[in-house]
């Protein structure tokens, strides 16, 4: 299995299932965008690489002005993190909800975080009958039993925005609401969707985000958390010192600039999202539509084609891709693929026919 350590693009575990070497796989099964990282990436890891013999700022000043710029929000509703990562389970420490209503099929860490925290963990259904739309009555009923939610904006594995109102009804009704807008950037609106503005003045919004995903840093380590300010400084209090390094705040403060990647990276992605979209409805399977840069797709029933079947035929073809039956609420028809460059899509769809006709006549 190659979600052994529980993520997608596990690499050395794909070596060794594969017997392949690490560069010889097209890896589908994490979502980072292929157009990434950024140049000024390389330029900081090579000419500022003498800077790590001193501590970095533990506040990260230059790179929480950034994002307050770039966004419009105040610094003091600003908290940096070592990744998205590091915030969902500091977050959940902290508010320690008794109950924690979660949306899913969705990223484990949430449950993982609530766990460790003690949280009792409600279930609000995302169903296939709806595409995956997140349901206005299942978040009333939710808002009646918990203390607060969780939930995805887009969500992972399924793609799929919140809809505008069922947000407000959980604003409404000033229940606490953690937002997880992890692939918010990859939508060109994204300031119009995302709702860190609320977040930096409402008491009850904690918005989440990383930058791993968009700019193709995820070795790097990089996220960050918008709340009221009273929030952050508590919050601030429970936080391991220095967690984001130096590299990471000052390719933070760059990548947020290059307004140009951004725009590349939005133009890619609703060209290509359309193509894999297409290609992939084209060979019989069930697509979720997306709303982001990677596609939950769904095998028919069948004895002879599963997702654990196809993850480990690619596997061996070089393609790596995502078994989506281990986000609970999925069965193994289910199967994740991030959307890449045209190149690698094609080599994606060529494995997936190849596989399909074996699996017909095996
Ligand atoms: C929905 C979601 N949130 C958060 C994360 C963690 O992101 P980061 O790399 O910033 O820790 C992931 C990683 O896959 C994710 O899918």
């Amino acid at each position: 299995m190659l979600e052994r350590y529980g993520h997608g693009g596990d690499l050395r575990t794909a070596a060794e299932s594969f017997g392949l070497g690490k560069e010889q796989f097209l890896d589908f099964s994490a979502n980072m965008n292929p157009l990434g990282p950024p140049a000024c990436v390389g330029d900081i890891v090579r000419d500022k690489w003498m800077d790590v013999i001193r501590y970095p700022d533990p506040v990260c000043r230059e790179l929480v002005r950034t994002i307050s710029q770039h966004y419009d929000i105040p610094e003091a509703s600003i908290l940096i993190g070592n990744g998205a990562a590091e915030l969902i389970d500091l977050l959940v420490r902290v508010l320690k909800p008794n109950v924690i209503g979660i949306a899913r099929p969705s990223f484990s860490e949430y449950e993982e975080a609530a766990e460790k925290a003690g949280s009792q963990i409600v279930d609000i259904p995302l169903r296939e009958r709806d595409g995956f739309v997140l349901q206005q009555a299942d978040v009333e009923a939710a808002i009646q039993q918990t203390d607060a939610l969780f939930i995805a904006h887009p969500n992972n594995p399924t793609g799929r925005l919140v809809p505008s109102d069922v947000i407000d009804t959980i604003t409404t009704a000033c229940h606490p609401l953690i937002l997880d807008e992890a692939f918010v950037d990859f939508l060109p609106n994204e300031k119009e969707i995302s709702r860190i503005r609320q977040a930096a003045i409402n008491r009850n919004v904690f918005v989440i985000r990383s930058m791993t995903k968009f700019y193709s840093i995820p070795g790097i380590r990089l996220g960050f958390l918008v709340a009221h300010p009273d929030h952050i400084h508590t919050i601030k209090q429970h936080k391991i010192p220095w967690s984001v390094n130096f590299l990471a705040q000052e390719i933070g403060t760059a990548v947020l600039q290059d307004t140009d990647f951004a725009d590349r990276t939005h133009k890619w992605l609703q060209e290509e999202r359309q193509w894999l979209t297409q290609s992939l409805t084209g060979l019989g399977l069930q697509v979720v539509p997306s709303d982001t840069n990677f596609i939950l797709f769904a095998f028919k029933q069948s004895e002879e084609m599963n997702v654990k079947i196809a993850q480990n035929r690619l596997g061996q073809l070089g393609i790596l891709v995502r078994d989506a039956s281990l986000f609970s609420g999925l069965d193994n028809r289910y199967c994740r693929v991030a959307i890449r460059l045209r190149e690698d899509n094609e080599r994606l769809i060529a494995g997936l026919t190849q596989i399909m006709k074996e699996g017909h006549h095996s």
